[in-house]
């Protein structure tokens, strides 16, 4: 029997209540013929390859569901996924209705969005912009689904991390795109770690090695900014650099199986193959870290981008009676990327019980964060330290007609 709070409703009576009170602001527009009264309405911002992909999973995934409105900051980028969604048949075409004045492009189409009376966000922008977005999401009193990593410099993590607050005050659902947290075989698996199956967990292993994902010229009609954003994989403010952007997955995972994140770190690494290239912007390409957590156990780290390099992506922990690799004693039902939008949506309509994952997902991009700052800067970091820094990468004023120089490249001894 669920505990009732002050008002006699049930944590699962509550999250119904705040679910259908959202659906009770349809307007008459949007109640148009593919709605019902349950139907949950959904915009997606950023159109890009996941954003398309998170799209999919939650329609294949879901029933009642209705995507209406798009919004990216390129015309072409939001045209693209539309053009895939309309192609699609049977099932998923019947989950699609987007009009015409339910597409926004521009640096502010989120909040044209966020003005609509959508129900719930797929937010997979890069992750420079995510902090600001998703403060305004929940403002705007949307259930959220966003993609991982939550920022890229610790004021963005601070402001995440409010904004996290704020949707469980409101019992706004909010999933992260971590999706190895979704999947059975993890779930069973660092179950039975945390219960002693492998006795006192003594350290853990994090790896993602492989090569860069993409990086691309400058054309010669893009701005400062446009080329910014459209090679957004190779500036340290747009993705965070690769311990940051990828990595986070596998830090995820053991900083799970810890039951937390670390307490410091020592970290080295480097820019070995890329040559000084704008389209290369300011990355490193590899990073190993040390990090210890506050019952003495450690994470070791290995994340780079080196071309022709075998995909060598994996987490593992030992204990003293024995390993895991964090999946192996369960078994997957599901792909976890359709099921983390099976568990969004049933939270929000109170079929199961009220769910947030923001504060793990903060933890774990922190957490990569402070690994990054202490290889830039060759020092050891801790903890607070590092999630109170103030060293702002995303610009706040964004505009296309100003520079956004890249660099310098970090060299540890001269990065503060
Ligand atoms: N969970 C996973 O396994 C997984 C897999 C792939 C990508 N991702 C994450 O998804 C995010 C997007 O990756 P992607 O591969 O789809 O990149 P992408 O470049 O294909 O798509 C990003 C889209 O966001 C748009 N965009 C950029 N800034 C914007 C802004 N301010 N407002 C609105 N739109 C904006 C871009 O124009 C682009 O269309 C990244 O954070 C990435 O880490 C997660």
């Amino acid at each position: 029997m669920e505990k009732k709070n002050q008002s006699g409703l049930t944590r699962r009576d509550f999250a119904k209540a705040s679910a259908l009170a959202g659906f009770a602001i349809l307007t008459a527009k949007s109640a148009a013929a593919k709605t019902n009264s349950d139907t949950i309405k959904i915009g997606l911002i950023g159109c890009g390859g996941r954003g398309s992909g998170a799209v999919q999973d939650c329609l294949n995934g879901n029933d009642n569901v209705l995507v209406v409105a798009l919004a990216d900051v390129f015309e072409d980028r939001l045209k693209g996924a539309r053009e895939k969604f309309e192609k699609h048949s049977g099932k998923l075409k019947d989950k699609i209705d987007i009009k015409d004045d339910m597409c926004f492009v521009g640096l502010d189409a989120y909040k044209k969005l966020l003005a609509t009376d959508v129900d719930m966000i797929i937010h997979a922008t890069p992750p420079y912009a995510r902090p600001q977005h998703i403060m305004a999401a929940v403002e705007a009193g949307k259930h959220v689904f966003t993609e991982k990593p939550i920022a890229t410099d610790a004021p963005g993590v601070r402001l995440f991390l409010k904004a996290v607050e704020m949707a469980k005050e409101k019992k706004l659902s909010f999933v992260t795109g971590t999706q190895r947290r979704h999947s059975k075989a993890y779930i069973e698996t660092i179950d039975k770690i945390h219960n002693g199956e492998i006795g006192e967990v003594l350290y853990g292993r994090a790896y993602w090695n492989g090569s860069l994902p993409f990086s691309h010229e400058r054309k010669p009609e893009w701005n400062d900014l446009e080329y910014r954003l459209r090679n957004w994989y190779n500036q340290i403010w747009t993705c965070g650099d690769n311990i940051v952007e990828q990595h986070i997955h596998n830090i995820d995972v053991v900083n799970w199986a810890m039951n937390g994140h670390p307490v410091k770190v020592v970290a080295s690494g480097g820019r070995a193959w890329k040559p000084r290239e704008e389209k290369y912007g300011d990355l490193w390409d590899n990073f190993s870290c040390d990090f210890e957590y506050a019952n003495g156990a450690h994470m070791f780290s290995y994340s780079r981008h080196w071309n022709d390099s075998k995909d060598d992506v994996w987490e593992q922990v030992i204990g003293t009676k024995g390993k895991s690799s964090c999946n192996d004693l369960g078994k997957d039902d599901k792909n976890p990327m359709q099921q983390e939008h099976i568990d969004l949506i049933n939270s929000i309509r109170g079929v199961t019980p009220y769910l947030n994952t923001g504060v793990e997902t903060a933890e774990s991009t922190m957490t990569c964060i402070m690994g990054r700052m202490a290889a830039y800067t060759g020092q050891e970091l801790t903890w607070e330290d590092a999630l109170k820094n103030d060293e702002k990468l995303v610009p706040d004023d964004l505009s296309f007609d100003k520079a956004y120089p890249i660099g310098p490249i970090p060299v540890p001894g001269k990065k503060k």
